[in-house]
């Protein structure tokens, strides 16, 4: 087979409160990736449908996700930023991996399984079928590498599956087109670095999440200086100074958590943060990392400001990356429409 380009795919939700564990565990790492990758980063409205959205809410959060992506360094310019809805292969896509992914394989789903909790009669189809549709944002471009947060790794395994199985379901017909062994990638996730699962600052058990009911579990990206240094501030901590060694943190998760914020933030390792803080008081520490958090995060939210005052320059940027989206993802649909066998003009 022919040297695959890379390609960087990854998408994140238009549903509020955007937060540190985003941040560390996604948009900063899409922000290193452009100086290596042609990269692809998306607003995935039709994933935040998958439960329920106010409309106009769904409006402001798509523009506020493109505002962040901005502000904290992705150039749309000479990558491409858009919103899903505006390229319309991506809920095509779907539909034909809707018939080759297996009933068995989304019910494993553990992400369904939280989400629907106890209520499986009464959650949307939609719902149901979120990993199929990423599966679609990711192959639709071919994408070779997707940076998410560790809470993405079983999506990443199932869109592979689905990749597999279509190349070896429509085997002759791909040949028969014209695109030798295997029309999909195998996509590899980028999970890495000492952020991919950022926990809650009120309790080392609990994701930090956007919907978490107490504002003080998560840093948003929209907190101003005041709120972040506070928020660092009241984080939950154990008595104990920090250990010296990593294997020290084992049973300490709330002190696991700020150590992997700060080394995330200072892009450094834990370790490394352990050489400088290890056996010294826990109260030095955080007194660095409120210094840190601010200096790195407290930009973000004022720049996002200024971005959003004029909403039709960031509508502007998401037509114009729908457009050069749309190049890419039609040659897509053209070919599996050949491969999967659709008559077409
Ligand atoms: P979402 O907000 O669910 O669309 O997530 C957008 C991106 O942020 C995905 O790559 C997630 O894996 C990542 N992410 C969300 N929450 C966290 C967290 N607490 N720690 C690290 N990464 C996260
Ligand atoms: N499911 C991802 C999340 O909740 C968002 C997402 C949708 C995504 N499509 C994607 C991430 C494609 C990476 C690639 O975080």
């Amino acid at each position: 087979m022919a040297a695959v380009a890379e390609r960087v795919f990854s998408g994140v939700q238009p549903t509020g409160n955007l937060h540190l564990g985003n941040y560390l565990g996604a948009i900063k790492r899409f922000v290193a990736l452009q100086e290596s990758h042609d990269c692809i980063y998306c607003v995935v409205d039709l994933h935040a449908i998958t439960v329920w959205q106010d409309p106009e809410e769904l409006k402001r959060h798509t523009r506020e996700v493109t505002a962040a992506f901005i502000a904290c360094g992705i150039d749309p310019t000479r990558h491409i930023v858009f919103n899903q809805s505006q390229v319309s292969g991506h809920a095509e896509l779907a539909w034909i991996f809707n018939c080759v992914a297996r009933m068995g394989w989304l019910n494993r789903m553990t992400q369904f399984k939280e989400k629907a909790g106890k209520d499986r009669e009464n959650v949307s189809l939609g719902l149901f079928a979120y990993p199929s549709l990423m599966a679609a944002d990711i192959l639709l471009y071919k994408a070779t590498h997707v940076p998410v947060g560790e809470d993405q790794k079983q999506h990443l395994e199932l869109t592979r599956d689905i990749a597999q199985k279509f190349n070896v379901d429509f085997a002759a017909s791909i040949a028969a087109n014209g695109h030798g062994e295997g029309y999909f990638p195998l996509t590899e996730p980028l999970i890495a670095g000492p952020a991919t699962r950022v926990m809650s600052l009120r309790d080392g058990s609990k994701k930090m999440s956007k919907s978490d009911p107490s504002d003080f579990s998560r840093i948003n990206l929209t907190d101003d200086k005041e709120a972040i240094a506070g928020k660092v501030r009241k984080a939950k901590t154990d008595p104990e100074p920090l250990p010296s060694e990593e294997a020290g943190l084992k049973a300490r998760p709330e002190a696991d958590n700020l150590v992997g914020i700060y080394a995330a933030l200072s892009d450094g390792t834990k370790q490394g943060v352990l050489d400088e803080y290890g056996g010294g008081q826990f109260s030095a520490f955080k007194a660095a990392l409120v210094d840190l958090a601010v200096d790195k995060l407290g930009p973000i939210a004022g720049e996002m400001q200024r971005l959003m005052a004029d909403t039709s320059a960031i509508d502007a940027i998401l037509i114009d990356g729908a457009a050069r989206a749309r190049v890419i993802a039609d040659q897509t649909i053209r070919d599996v429409k050949d491969i999967v066998g659709m008559v077409r003009g």
